[in-house]
């Protein structure tokens, strides 16, 4: 087990700077999952740990120890990527053994450690198939298993679940969070599943544009998100926004915006003048046309079964979902309705895409815990 520390780290190719000096410490034996958008840097980051690709600028640490200039072989890291490249003509068990052999390490031990990995994913009945005998989790299974063999120090993963079906993904995602439990060995893991980030990490980094946004626990990032990027990108149906238009000043007593928007903000008491809130789906009721804080057109609604999305427009650029638990009634459709939130369910956020804290908002991890 090993503690992970980044300072300063800056990858450029060429003369395109894909990660700008992010700063970033993983505890021994923590969870830690990369998310953001395509192209932000998740992998290139994740290689810069594990040492496949060198940091333009800055350092990494791996338990305590400059790894900088350490090759990838040396850091005592294991990475399971998306497209896990089995070897196609070994049988499982080579494929899970083959890092062992390389290191010349004896038969018995080799098969010993083989066997006990196997059992633990749940694989050993199948280690005399080859790769395209198995199924897609299975061979994913595997994949863990020629990383987990090695009892790596620290755990890669670059979207691993990503080519499985739904319920394969959710029972692999189970069994990544046990391993994780019983091994207690560093994990990175990078996603693009909302579920995944929010049930595996034990702090979620969110990247943008080469940068870190955040860090937090999910929990932190969900009810405390810094900045529009972070509440926005954290959230299933995402948050829902609306520019407003703020008194500014100390005359900051009430926002006004589309769909006859109006919120007294003497009790909330912001921060600062506010070019933008946001409402969560779920923080959010369909009501009748004057009862609501917003009045908006219902145009559409998905029934899931268990759950309902209305779809509501506000103006010709701004629609808005609304998480529901019953069915509304479909005459509505097409109809004029109103909106109604909490005054605790609104975000608000400065026109630089900061958040603007509301009395009684939360204001992230410091202020969360206190009474
Ligand atoms: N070897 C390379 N040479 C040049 N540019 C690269 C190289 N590897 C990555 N990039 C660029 O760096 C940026 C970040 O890529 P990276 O693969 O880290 O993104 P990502 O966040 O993992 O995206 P995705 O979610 O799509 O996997 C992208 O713009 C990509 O095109
Ligand atoms: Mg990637």
């Amino acid at each position: 087990m090993a503690s992970v520390s980044l300072e300063s780290v800056s990858k450029n190719f060429g003369t395109h700077t894909v990660i700008q000096g992010v700063d970033l410490q993983i505890n021994d034996g923590e969870f830690v999952v990369f998310v953001g958008p395509s192209g932000c840097g998740k992998s290139t980051l994740l290689r810069i740990v594990a040492g496949l690709v060198a940091a333009t600028k800055g350092a990494v640490t791996i338990g305590g120890e400059d790894v900088t200039d350490v090759p990838a072989s040396k850091r005592g890291v294991a990475f399971v990527f998306q497209s896990y490249a089995l070897y196609p003509h070994m049988s499982v068990a080579r494929n899970i053994g083959f890092a062992l052999e390389t290191l010349g390490l004896a038969k018995d031990a080799i098969s010993q450690k083989v066997s006990t990995v196997a059992r633990m994913l749940k694989v050993d009945h199948l280690m005399d198939r080859r790769p395209r005998e198995l199924s897609g989790g299975q061979r994913q299974r595997v994949a863990i298993g020629r990383a987990l063999v090695r009892q790596p120090e620290i755990f890669l993963f670059d979207e691993p679940l990503s080519n499985l079906d739904s319920d394969l993904r959710m029972e692999m995602r189970m069994e990544i969070a046990k391993l994780h439990d019983d091994l207690k060995t560093t994990m990175i893991y990078v996603t693009h599943d909302q579920s995944e980030a929010m049930t595996l990490a034990d702090r979620i980094v969110v990247l943008n544009h080469g940068r870190i946004e955040q860090v937090g626990t999910p929990q932190q990032l969900y009810h405390a998100p810094d900045n529009r990027f972070v509440a926005g990108f954290i959230g299933s149906p995402r948050m829902n926004f609306l520019a407003v238009s703020p008194q500014t000043g100390a005359n900051i007593g009430r926002i006004s915006g589309p769909g006859n928007l109006s919120i007294a903000m003497v009790a909330n008491n912001p921060t600062g003048p506010i070019a933008e809130i946001g409402v969560r789906p779920e923080g959010l009721r369909l009501v009748a046309e004057n009862e609501g804080r917003i009045t908006c057109t219902l145009e559409r609604v998905e029934d899931l079964g268990h759950e309902h999305f209305a779809y509501c427009r506000i103006t010709d650029d701004t629609v808005w979902v609304i998480r529901l638990a019953s069915a509304p009634s479909m005459d509505k459709i097409g109809k004029s309705v109103g909106l109604d939130f909490a005054d605790a369910a609104i975000f608000a956020f400065a026109a630089d895409g900061k958040r603007v804290l509301l009395k009684g908002s939360s204001s992230g991890p410091a202020e969360v815990s206190e009474p």
